[in-house]
């Protein structure tokens, strides 16, 4: 592993942060969820206590991630995403276009960006079976209280490079520079951008190391985070120029004002719903409670995917086999769904949609 110091060593380390490395990202672009069997009430009575407990463990596992929903925020990432890279393709590099995706928690940023780099890492295969580019994307977050030469490590985390106590920032920096132009790295991911604090001298100092990892390396930056904007990323002579390169894209939760509005939030909840594997589950039961689900989670995705998945554990746990209102009600939010104010009706107009990803 990269971390031979423990001086190099921050919190992610310690947690399970798997998208984070190189093992971990290929395990996420080419995990396909597979839907387990859907098995009648005489069919699970048939099975011994080992096989039921194997049943439902498995429909257990599978909910505890459902699917990734192509909304129209999905797609438009993706899409604006690859436009860059083409464009990018025969750029100088001070001239390279990136895109910065930006909102509150839960509202799908992560995963719109990590679809995009997975999306783009497939692609790439696809196109170049045998003798491709070794390292096509690159997923990292920034650490909370990041210096510089930890946001290079975590470059270098990524790439599994080792690293000796003795190698300084500018060593790391080169090597990583070095390994990714080799590596044909053309997307580069770095989420948890609000972790940045321009306020202090080692955030501000972080913000011209990403600046200079996005002059030096050949590949298109995309950046996630709560607010990139504030983080100063974009302030400054050289934040200013950087400004005029990104595009960006705002996200915000789900409205439920107009008739279209709660059209686009019915559709989200029926592609949710029908990704359950539950015996007695009847398609509709959850497009037809809409309403209550916008109150409980105030149109945030994220809530609204926890919400669904823990009722599904449930009723997979208590034998119904169906989700009911009181599963919905049993089931407590995070403190930012409790406490979001609804979103304004006919505010709101960012359209949202539907179709699962295949
Ligand atoms: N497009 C989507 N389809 C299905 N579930 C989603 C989608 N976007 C987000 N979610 C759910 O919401 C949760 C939070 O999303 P995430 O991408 O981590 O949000 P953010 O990065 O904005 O905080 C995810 O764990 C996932 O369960
Ligand atoms: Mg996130």
């Amino acid at each position: 592993m990269v971390n031979s110091n423990e001086n190099d060593r921050h919190p992610a380390d310690y947690a399970h942060e798997p998208l984070t490395t190189r093992e971990g990202w290929q395990r996420f672009v080419h995990h396909t969820p597979e839907p387990p069997a859907l098995l009648t009430a005489d069919e699970r009575a048939g099975m011994d206590d080992l096989e039921l407990e194997l049943h439902q463990a498995l429909r257990l596992d599978y909910h505890s991630e459902l699917v990734v929903v192509n909304t129209p925020m999905v797609t438009q990432v993706i899409n604006t995403g690859y436009e860059l890279m083409l464009v990018n393709r025969r750029q100088l590099a001070g001239a390279r276009r990136g895109m910065a995706v930006f909102g509150p928690a839960g509202t799908g940023k992560t995963t719109a960006v990590t679809q995009l780099g997975r999306a783009h890492e497939l692609r790439v295969r696809r196109r170049h079976p045998q003798s491709g580019p070794e390292i096509p994307v690159v997923y990292l977050t920034v650490p909370p209280a990041a210096t510089p030469r930890m946001l290079a490590v975590e470059f270098a985390r990524f790439l599994a490079l080792p690293l000796g106590a003795r190698n300084n920032l500018a060593d790391v920096v080169h090597s990583v520079c070095g390994v990714l132009a080799d590596a044909g790295t053309s997307l580069v991911i770095v989420d948890e951008i609000h972790n940045l604090n321009l306020g202090t001298r080692s955030g501000a100092e972080v913000s011209d190391q990403l600046k200079y990892f996005a002059e030096r390396i050949p590949a298109t930056f995309v950046y996630a985070g709560i607010d990139v904007e504030r983080i100063g990323l974009f302030s400054g002579t050289r934040g200013r120029q950087l400004a005029s390169r990104f595009t960006p894209i705002p996200t915000t939760g789900f409205a439920y004002g107009t008739k279209l509005q709660r059209q686009q939030w019915r559709a989200l909840i029926i592609t949710l719903e029908s990704a359950l594997r539950l015996a007695e589950h009847r398609p509709g039961a959850l497009a037809r409670l809409d309403q209550y689900l916008h109150l409980r989670t105030a149109g945030m995705i994220g809530s609204l995917s926890h919400l669904i998945r823990a009722a599904a554990m449930r009723a997979i746990r208590d034998g119904t086999e169906k989700i009911t209102k009181s599963h919905l009600a049993g089931v407590a939010l995070d403190y930012a769904a409790a406490n979001q104010p609804r979103a304004t009706p006919g505010i709101d107009s960012a359209p949202r949609g539907t179709a699962a990803t295949p």
